[in-house]
């Protein structure tokens, strides 16, 4: 298969010495990024800035902004049989980024801010991606329900649901524990290492690409 997988976190400039960003730190998507590529498959690894070394026999397309992110998607994701999302994309960036340092003149100052381009939610409607389509849901409650809803509007075949309010898995963490949501049935997995869970998500992404040829 060929697999375009997204992952870490994006920086939305401020100035040229600020950022807006979030908390992930892309071992999920390099997990799998990783497992796929020992398992034979050829990866195309759509990355924000992470401090994570590059998995061996993976190519790479390193990002800052979600709009960067968003212009390699488009571009790549015709080779791919299979795309996984599991970047954090910043879904707000600062409305008119400053050319130049911002420097402190009054006690309080307001930034505006606008909406990114949704890349999971372009791959069917815009791209016409007609391949495997794998999308992540981090929420904080009603886990199944908001995944689905995601499954649903994105038009996924599987959405990888984790509770980010519980502490020790998730974001910046080795261990996660997610929720497989598919259209038609749910499989929970235990908590386990990245690793671990990156292997069975891959079985399940091979499994959906098999049932569709
Ligand atoms: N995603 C994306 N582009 C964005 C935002 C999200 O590709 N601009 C992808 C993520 O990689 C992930 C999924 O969409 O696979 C997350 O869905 P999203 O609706 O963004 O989740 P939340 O930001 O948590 O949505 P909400 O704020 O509506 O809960």
């Amino acid at each position: 298969m060929n697999l375009l997988i997204t992952a870490g976190p994006t920086r939305e400039a401020i100035d040229p010495v600020r950022y807006l960003t979030n908390r992930s730190s892309g071992k999920m998507g390099y997990a799998l990024a990783e497992v796929a590529a020992r398992h034979g498959h050829k990866v195309l690894l759509v990355s924000g800035p992470t401090s994570l070394d590059l998995p061996p026999g993976v190519d790479f397309l390193p990002v800052e902004s979600a709009a960067d992110m968003f212009d390699a998607v488009r571009n790549q994701i015709g080779k791919a049989d299979a795309a996984v999302f599991a970047a954090a994309v910043a879904d707000y960036r600062p409305a008119a980024p400053s050319a130049e340092k911002i420097k402190k003149t009054s006690e309080t100052m307001t930034l505006e801010l606008v909406r990114n381009p949704d890349i999971l939610g372009s791959a069917r409607a815009t791209f016409h991606f007609p391949g495997v389509l794998v999308g992540f849901a981090a929420e904080t409650d009603d886990l199944e329900a908001n995944a689905r809803a995601k499954l649903e509007k994105k038009g996924c075949d599987l959405v990888v649901a984790n509770d980010v309010s519980r502490p020790g898995i998730g974001f910046d963490s080795d261990h996660n524990e997610v929720l497989l949501v598919y259209p038609d049935r749910l499989e929970p997995l235990a908590r386990d290492t990245k690793d671990r869970l990156a292997h069975i998500i891959l079985d399940a992404i091979v499994e959906l690409h098999a049932s569709r040829a």
